[in-house]
């Protein structure tokens, strides 16, 4: 397995394999590698000749008063789950290189970006668009595997390849749950054992509302109140709701009936962490 420090030695050996014919897939993350990330390398190594893993903590998507600074950070551990998942390459740039002094250029996609974690987060996705297309100049994937649980950054970066024209192939992956049901987040590990059992009900009210979808209920707003008011008891007091949202899957528009593809899509505070998760119905 390759390790790259240098944008230039990236370059380079990606350059030698597209002109030895050989497809590239790619997955961009933060590092701290849980089970959900070694799903998006398995789905990779099926889809390309080579798999291209990038790791870096993207200072840009994080507000002031975020958790940049304490975000697990595990190099070494993280290489050998790459190496175990058979990853040829990995890109480990800084912050020097990824934002040059004067840097100034951002990537905005608009509307999508607007509602859900854009609400309560309103620089994010203009710092994660930017980076990812960033990477993707750099690593120069035929196609790029993103995770279902930020359904909304997945949204946006489909949004940004069709309206930049670049030619990446972009794959979502189903949500990995640990065996309660709590999906897995590089953040699950700032949970205390109360907050992690209260963070189930995120989940548990997710069940919740597909049962009243696949009993009849159309009604956004029913089917919210009792989602939030699952998350209530459930959470013991201990979950502080963002929002609970049912949106068109695609436009991510909100739907006062349901209408498939939907998304219903949850961010709680357990404590400080901020936690999502979401469910589509297809
Ligand atoms: O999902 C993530 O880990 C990050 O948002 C990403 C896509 C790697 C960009 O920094």
């Amino acid at each position: 397995m390759q390790i790259f420090h240098t944008i230039s030695e990236m370059r380079a050996w990606s350059n030698a394999e597209k002109l030895a014919g050989r497809r590239i897939a790619f997955v961009p993350t933060m590092g701290a590698l849980h089970e959900g990330h070694l799903s998006l390398l398995r789905e990779g190594r099926m889809r390309g000749d080579r798999l291209v893993l990038s790791i870096y903590v993207n200072p840009t998507q994080f507000a002031p008063a975020e958790d940049l600074a304490k975000y697990p950070r595990d190099l070494e551990g993280d290489l050998a789950k790459a190496r175990a998942e058979g990853t040829d390459a990995v890109f480990v740039p800084n912050d020097a290189m990824m934002y040059p002094e004067r840097f100034q250029t951002y990537v905005t996609v608009e509307e999508v970006t607007k509602s859900l974690c854009g609400a309560s987060r309103p620089k994010h996705f203009r710092g994660v668009s930017t980076v990812v297309a960033k990477l993707f100049n750099i690593v120069q994937p035929d196609t790029a595997i993103f995770g279902e649980k930020d359904f909304q950054q997945l949204v946006v970066i489909r949004r940004m390849v069709l309206d930049l024209n670049m030619p990446v192939d972009i794959v979502g992956c189903p949500i990995v749950r640990e065996p309660d049901g709590l999906a897995m987040s590089s953040r699950n590990k700032y949970l205390s054992a109360e907050e992690r059992a209260a963070a189930l009900s995120l989940n548990r009210s997710l069940i919740e509302a597909g049962r009243m979808i696949e009993s009849g209920e159309k009604r956004a707003d029913s089917i919210l109140a009792r989602v939030r008011s699952f998350i209530e008891d459930e959470g013991k007091g201990l979950m502080r709701i963002d929002y609970a949202s049912i949106v068109d899957a695609e436009t991510l528009r909100d739907l006062a009936q349901i209408k498939q593809p939907a998304l219903l899509a949850l961010a709680a505070f357990a404590g400080k962490t901020r936690l999502i998760d979401n469910r589509c119905f297809r």
